[in-house]
């Protein structure tokens, strides 16, 4: 297959020195595409700001914004099979960016927000055959919001994680997590390596 993956944070400019963004290393997005390169699928991998070697047989494109990932998603997913959608897109960006240092002499103290496009939906009408995969972080029990958002984005597989339990999470070798389909199904896996998952929906993708 030709699976397209999208991994780490945005990260969205204030001004030059300045950016709001979330926790997210890329870890999963990376082990994702490590897993379907080994298995001999084809692998683009879109990556936010993060500091990940990219894994063997990869081809990456790096973007910093939540727009610029949707541009590279919106180019690379009509020559793909597959779209896991693994990145933590920041759902805001500030209404404007300065090209210069604010001063804080300049700054009111309140930080207007416009909305970010979700990317999912966005491309939701490209999608034809293609299989979708999205991931649901939530703080506590995963799976209603998880079956919600598998629902309301229209995803044929949701991976549901606790990011507050102990081993799963940002930053962590290990995540535990439940893979959620429209058919209700549910399969709640054990702690285990993020390698380990992303093999997991990886052979998801290929059954
Ligand atoms: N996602 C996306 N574009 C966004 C936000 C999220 O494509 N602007 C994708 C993520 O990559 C993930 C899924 O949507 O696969 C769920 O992301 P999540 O942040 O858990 O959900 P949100 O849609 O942002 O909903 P909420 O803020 O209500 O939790």
């Amino acid at each position: 297959m030709k699976i397209l993956i999208t991994a780490g944070p945005t990260r969205e400019p204030l001004d030059p020195v300045r950016f709001i963004s979330n926790r997210s290393t890329g870890k999963m997005g990376f082990a994702l595409a490590q897993a379907a390169a080994e298995a001999g699928h084809t692998v683009t991998l879109v990556a936010g700001p993060v500091t990940l070697p990219t894994p063997a047989g990869v081809r990456r494109i790096d973007v910093c914004t939540a727009l610029e990932m949707l541009d590279a998603v919106t180019q690379a997913l009509p020559a793909c099979e597959a779209f896991i959608s693994c990145a933590a897109v920041a759902d805001w960006r500030p209404e404007t960016c300065s090209s210069t240092k604010l001063k804080k002499s300049e700054m009111s103290g309140t930080l207007r927000l416009v909305r970010n496009p979700d990317i999912l939906r966005t491309v939701r009408p490209l999608k034809g055959t293609r299989k979708f995969v999205g991931f649901a972080a939530e703080t506590g029990e995963p799976t209603a919001e998880a079956a919600r958002k598998l629902r309301d984005k229209g995803l044929d597989l949701i991976v549901a994680n606790d990011v507050t339990a102990p081993g799963a999470g940002f930053a962590t070798e290990t995540n535990r997590v439940t893979l959620l389909t429209p058919d209700g199904s549910r399969e709640a896996l054990p702690l285990m390596d993020k390698l380990e998952v992303a093999r997991r929906i990886i052979a998801w993708l290929e059954a």
